[in-house]
């Protein structure tokens, strides 16, 4: 079992990195072999909407998605992580999942299915300065939960799954709040487990 993760933050050990290697060692625990990549450290290209990908199933952009394209077909889980930045997800973070676009086919009626070759439990991660209650933050990524969850499972039907971690004071926040950390870490170990 691989479990790949795919961070947003040029934070090597902020608050969404803290997360997210928690996440990874509930993964681990259950026998999976873990991965982190680094958004921030790669150079990932805007995708241009050539539709090269719609005709051969490949994208022509030579850079360094073609390694997270292997490392995302070869794993089973996969975990997006990234602060919340102004409303969304981080700059870096979002050039991969429009690259992502790659595994999205349009049938003759309009519908979106999923090229993917094997379907992968999928999370996003969302560190953000705001509380809780500002709920109109989370449901800003229920649209991208939804297209995840089509891209790696197939349909739109059921978002998938969302850890924020809220009230965010500074980089350590997340380290100091043990129930966060205890929740990332059965959040990977579930993923796991229901693969
Ligand atoms: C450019 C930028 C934009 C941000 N926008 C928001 C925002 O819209 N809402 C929010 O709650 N926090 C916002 N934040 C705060 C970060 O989401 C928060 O501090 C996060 O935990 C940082 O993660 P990191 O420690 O992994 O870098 C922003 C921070 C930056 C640098």
């Amino acid at each position: 079992m691989k479990v790949l993760g795919i961070l947003g933050s040029p934070r090597p050990d902020g608050n969404t990195a803290t997360l997210l290697r928690h996440v990874l060692e509930g993964a681990a625990a259950q026998g999976a072999t873990t991965t982190t990549i680094s958004a921030n450290n790669l150079t990932v290209r805007d995708c241009t909407n050539c539709d090269g990908c719609k005709r051969t199933g490949q994208c022509v952009l030579n850079d360094d998605m073609q390694e997270i394209y292997s490392k995302i077909n070869e794993s089973d889980v996969i975990i997006l992580a990234s602060p919340n930045y102004m409303g969304g997800i981080a700059g870096n973070l979002k050039l991969v999942i429009d690259r992502l676009y790659l595994y999205i086919s349009v049938t003759e009626t309009g519908e979106l299915r999923t090229t993917i070759q094997s379907s992968k439990n999928v999370a996003l991660l969302i560190t953000q300065n705001a509380p809780e209650e500002y709920t109109q933050y989370s449901a800003a990524f229920t649209p991208l939960r939804g297209i995840l969850h089509l891209i790696f499972q197939g349909n739109f039907d059921t978002p998938a799954e969302l850890l924020v971690a809220p009230s965010m004071k500074g980089p350590r926040s997340v380290a100091d709040n043990a129930q966060l950390l205890q929740k990332a870490y059965a959040l990977g170990a579930g993923l796991v487990q229901k693969k």
